[in-house]
């Protein structure tokens, strides 16, 4: 699925994904000690759930995602909840992505349906703008979940 694809699928008025944050995600980055910077990257962050999210508890976020569609949506988003001085959109794709910020105190990755193969080289990409001793936190769908689970691909063989 290439960025057309997703474009496509944002290309209307409401959130595909909600404007609610995913519950992992609040879960374990709701109470973070980070003394300092607080500064988050979200990778392949759509139309910016999590990212606006992050941001109400006081992350400088910055949502890479290759979908203009979304991150305009996103946008516009932040600056509805009044958060839009902390959030940035950067349109690139995951696999060959240059953050605006790097190193950041944590990195989130939420539901990237890639091969694992590039998935891996996303996720490694990622990890290598974490500061020393912060935070990586992602969220798959399990291999279950293409026969017997909710949402997401039906299959492995999508590109
Ligand atoms: C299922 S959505 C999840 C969005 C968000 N993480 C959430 O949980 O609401 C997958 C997102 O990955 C993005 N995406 C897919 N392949 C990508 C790639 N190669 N590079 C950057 N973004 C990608 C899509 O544009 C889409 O926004």
């Amino acid at each position: 699925m290439d960025s057309n694809y997703w474009d496509e699928k944002y290309s209307v008025e409401e959130f595909i994904y909600t404007k609610v944050v995913n519950r992992f995600v609040a879960e374990l980055c709701g109470d973070l000690e980070v003394s300092g910077n607080r500064r988050a990257i979200e990778l392949a962050g759509g139309e910016g759930r999590n990212a606006v999210w992050l941001a109400k508890q006081g992350w400088q976020v910055e949502n890479i995602d290759f979908s203009q569609k979304a991150l305009d949506k996103y946008l516009a988003f932040a600056k509805e909840e009044g958060v839009a001085e902390l959030c940035s959109a950067n349109c690139a794709d995951a696999l060959e992505f240059e953050p605006l910020v790097s190193p950041v105190e944590l990195a989130v990755i939420a539901y990237l349906q890639i091969p694992e193969a590039k998935l891996e080289i996303a996720t490694r990409r990622l990890a290598s703008h974490v500061a020393e001793g912060r935070y990586l936190m992602g969220v798959w769908h399990s291999r279950d979940n293409l026969t017997g689970g909710f949402g997401g691909p039906r299959t492995l063989m999508f590109t």
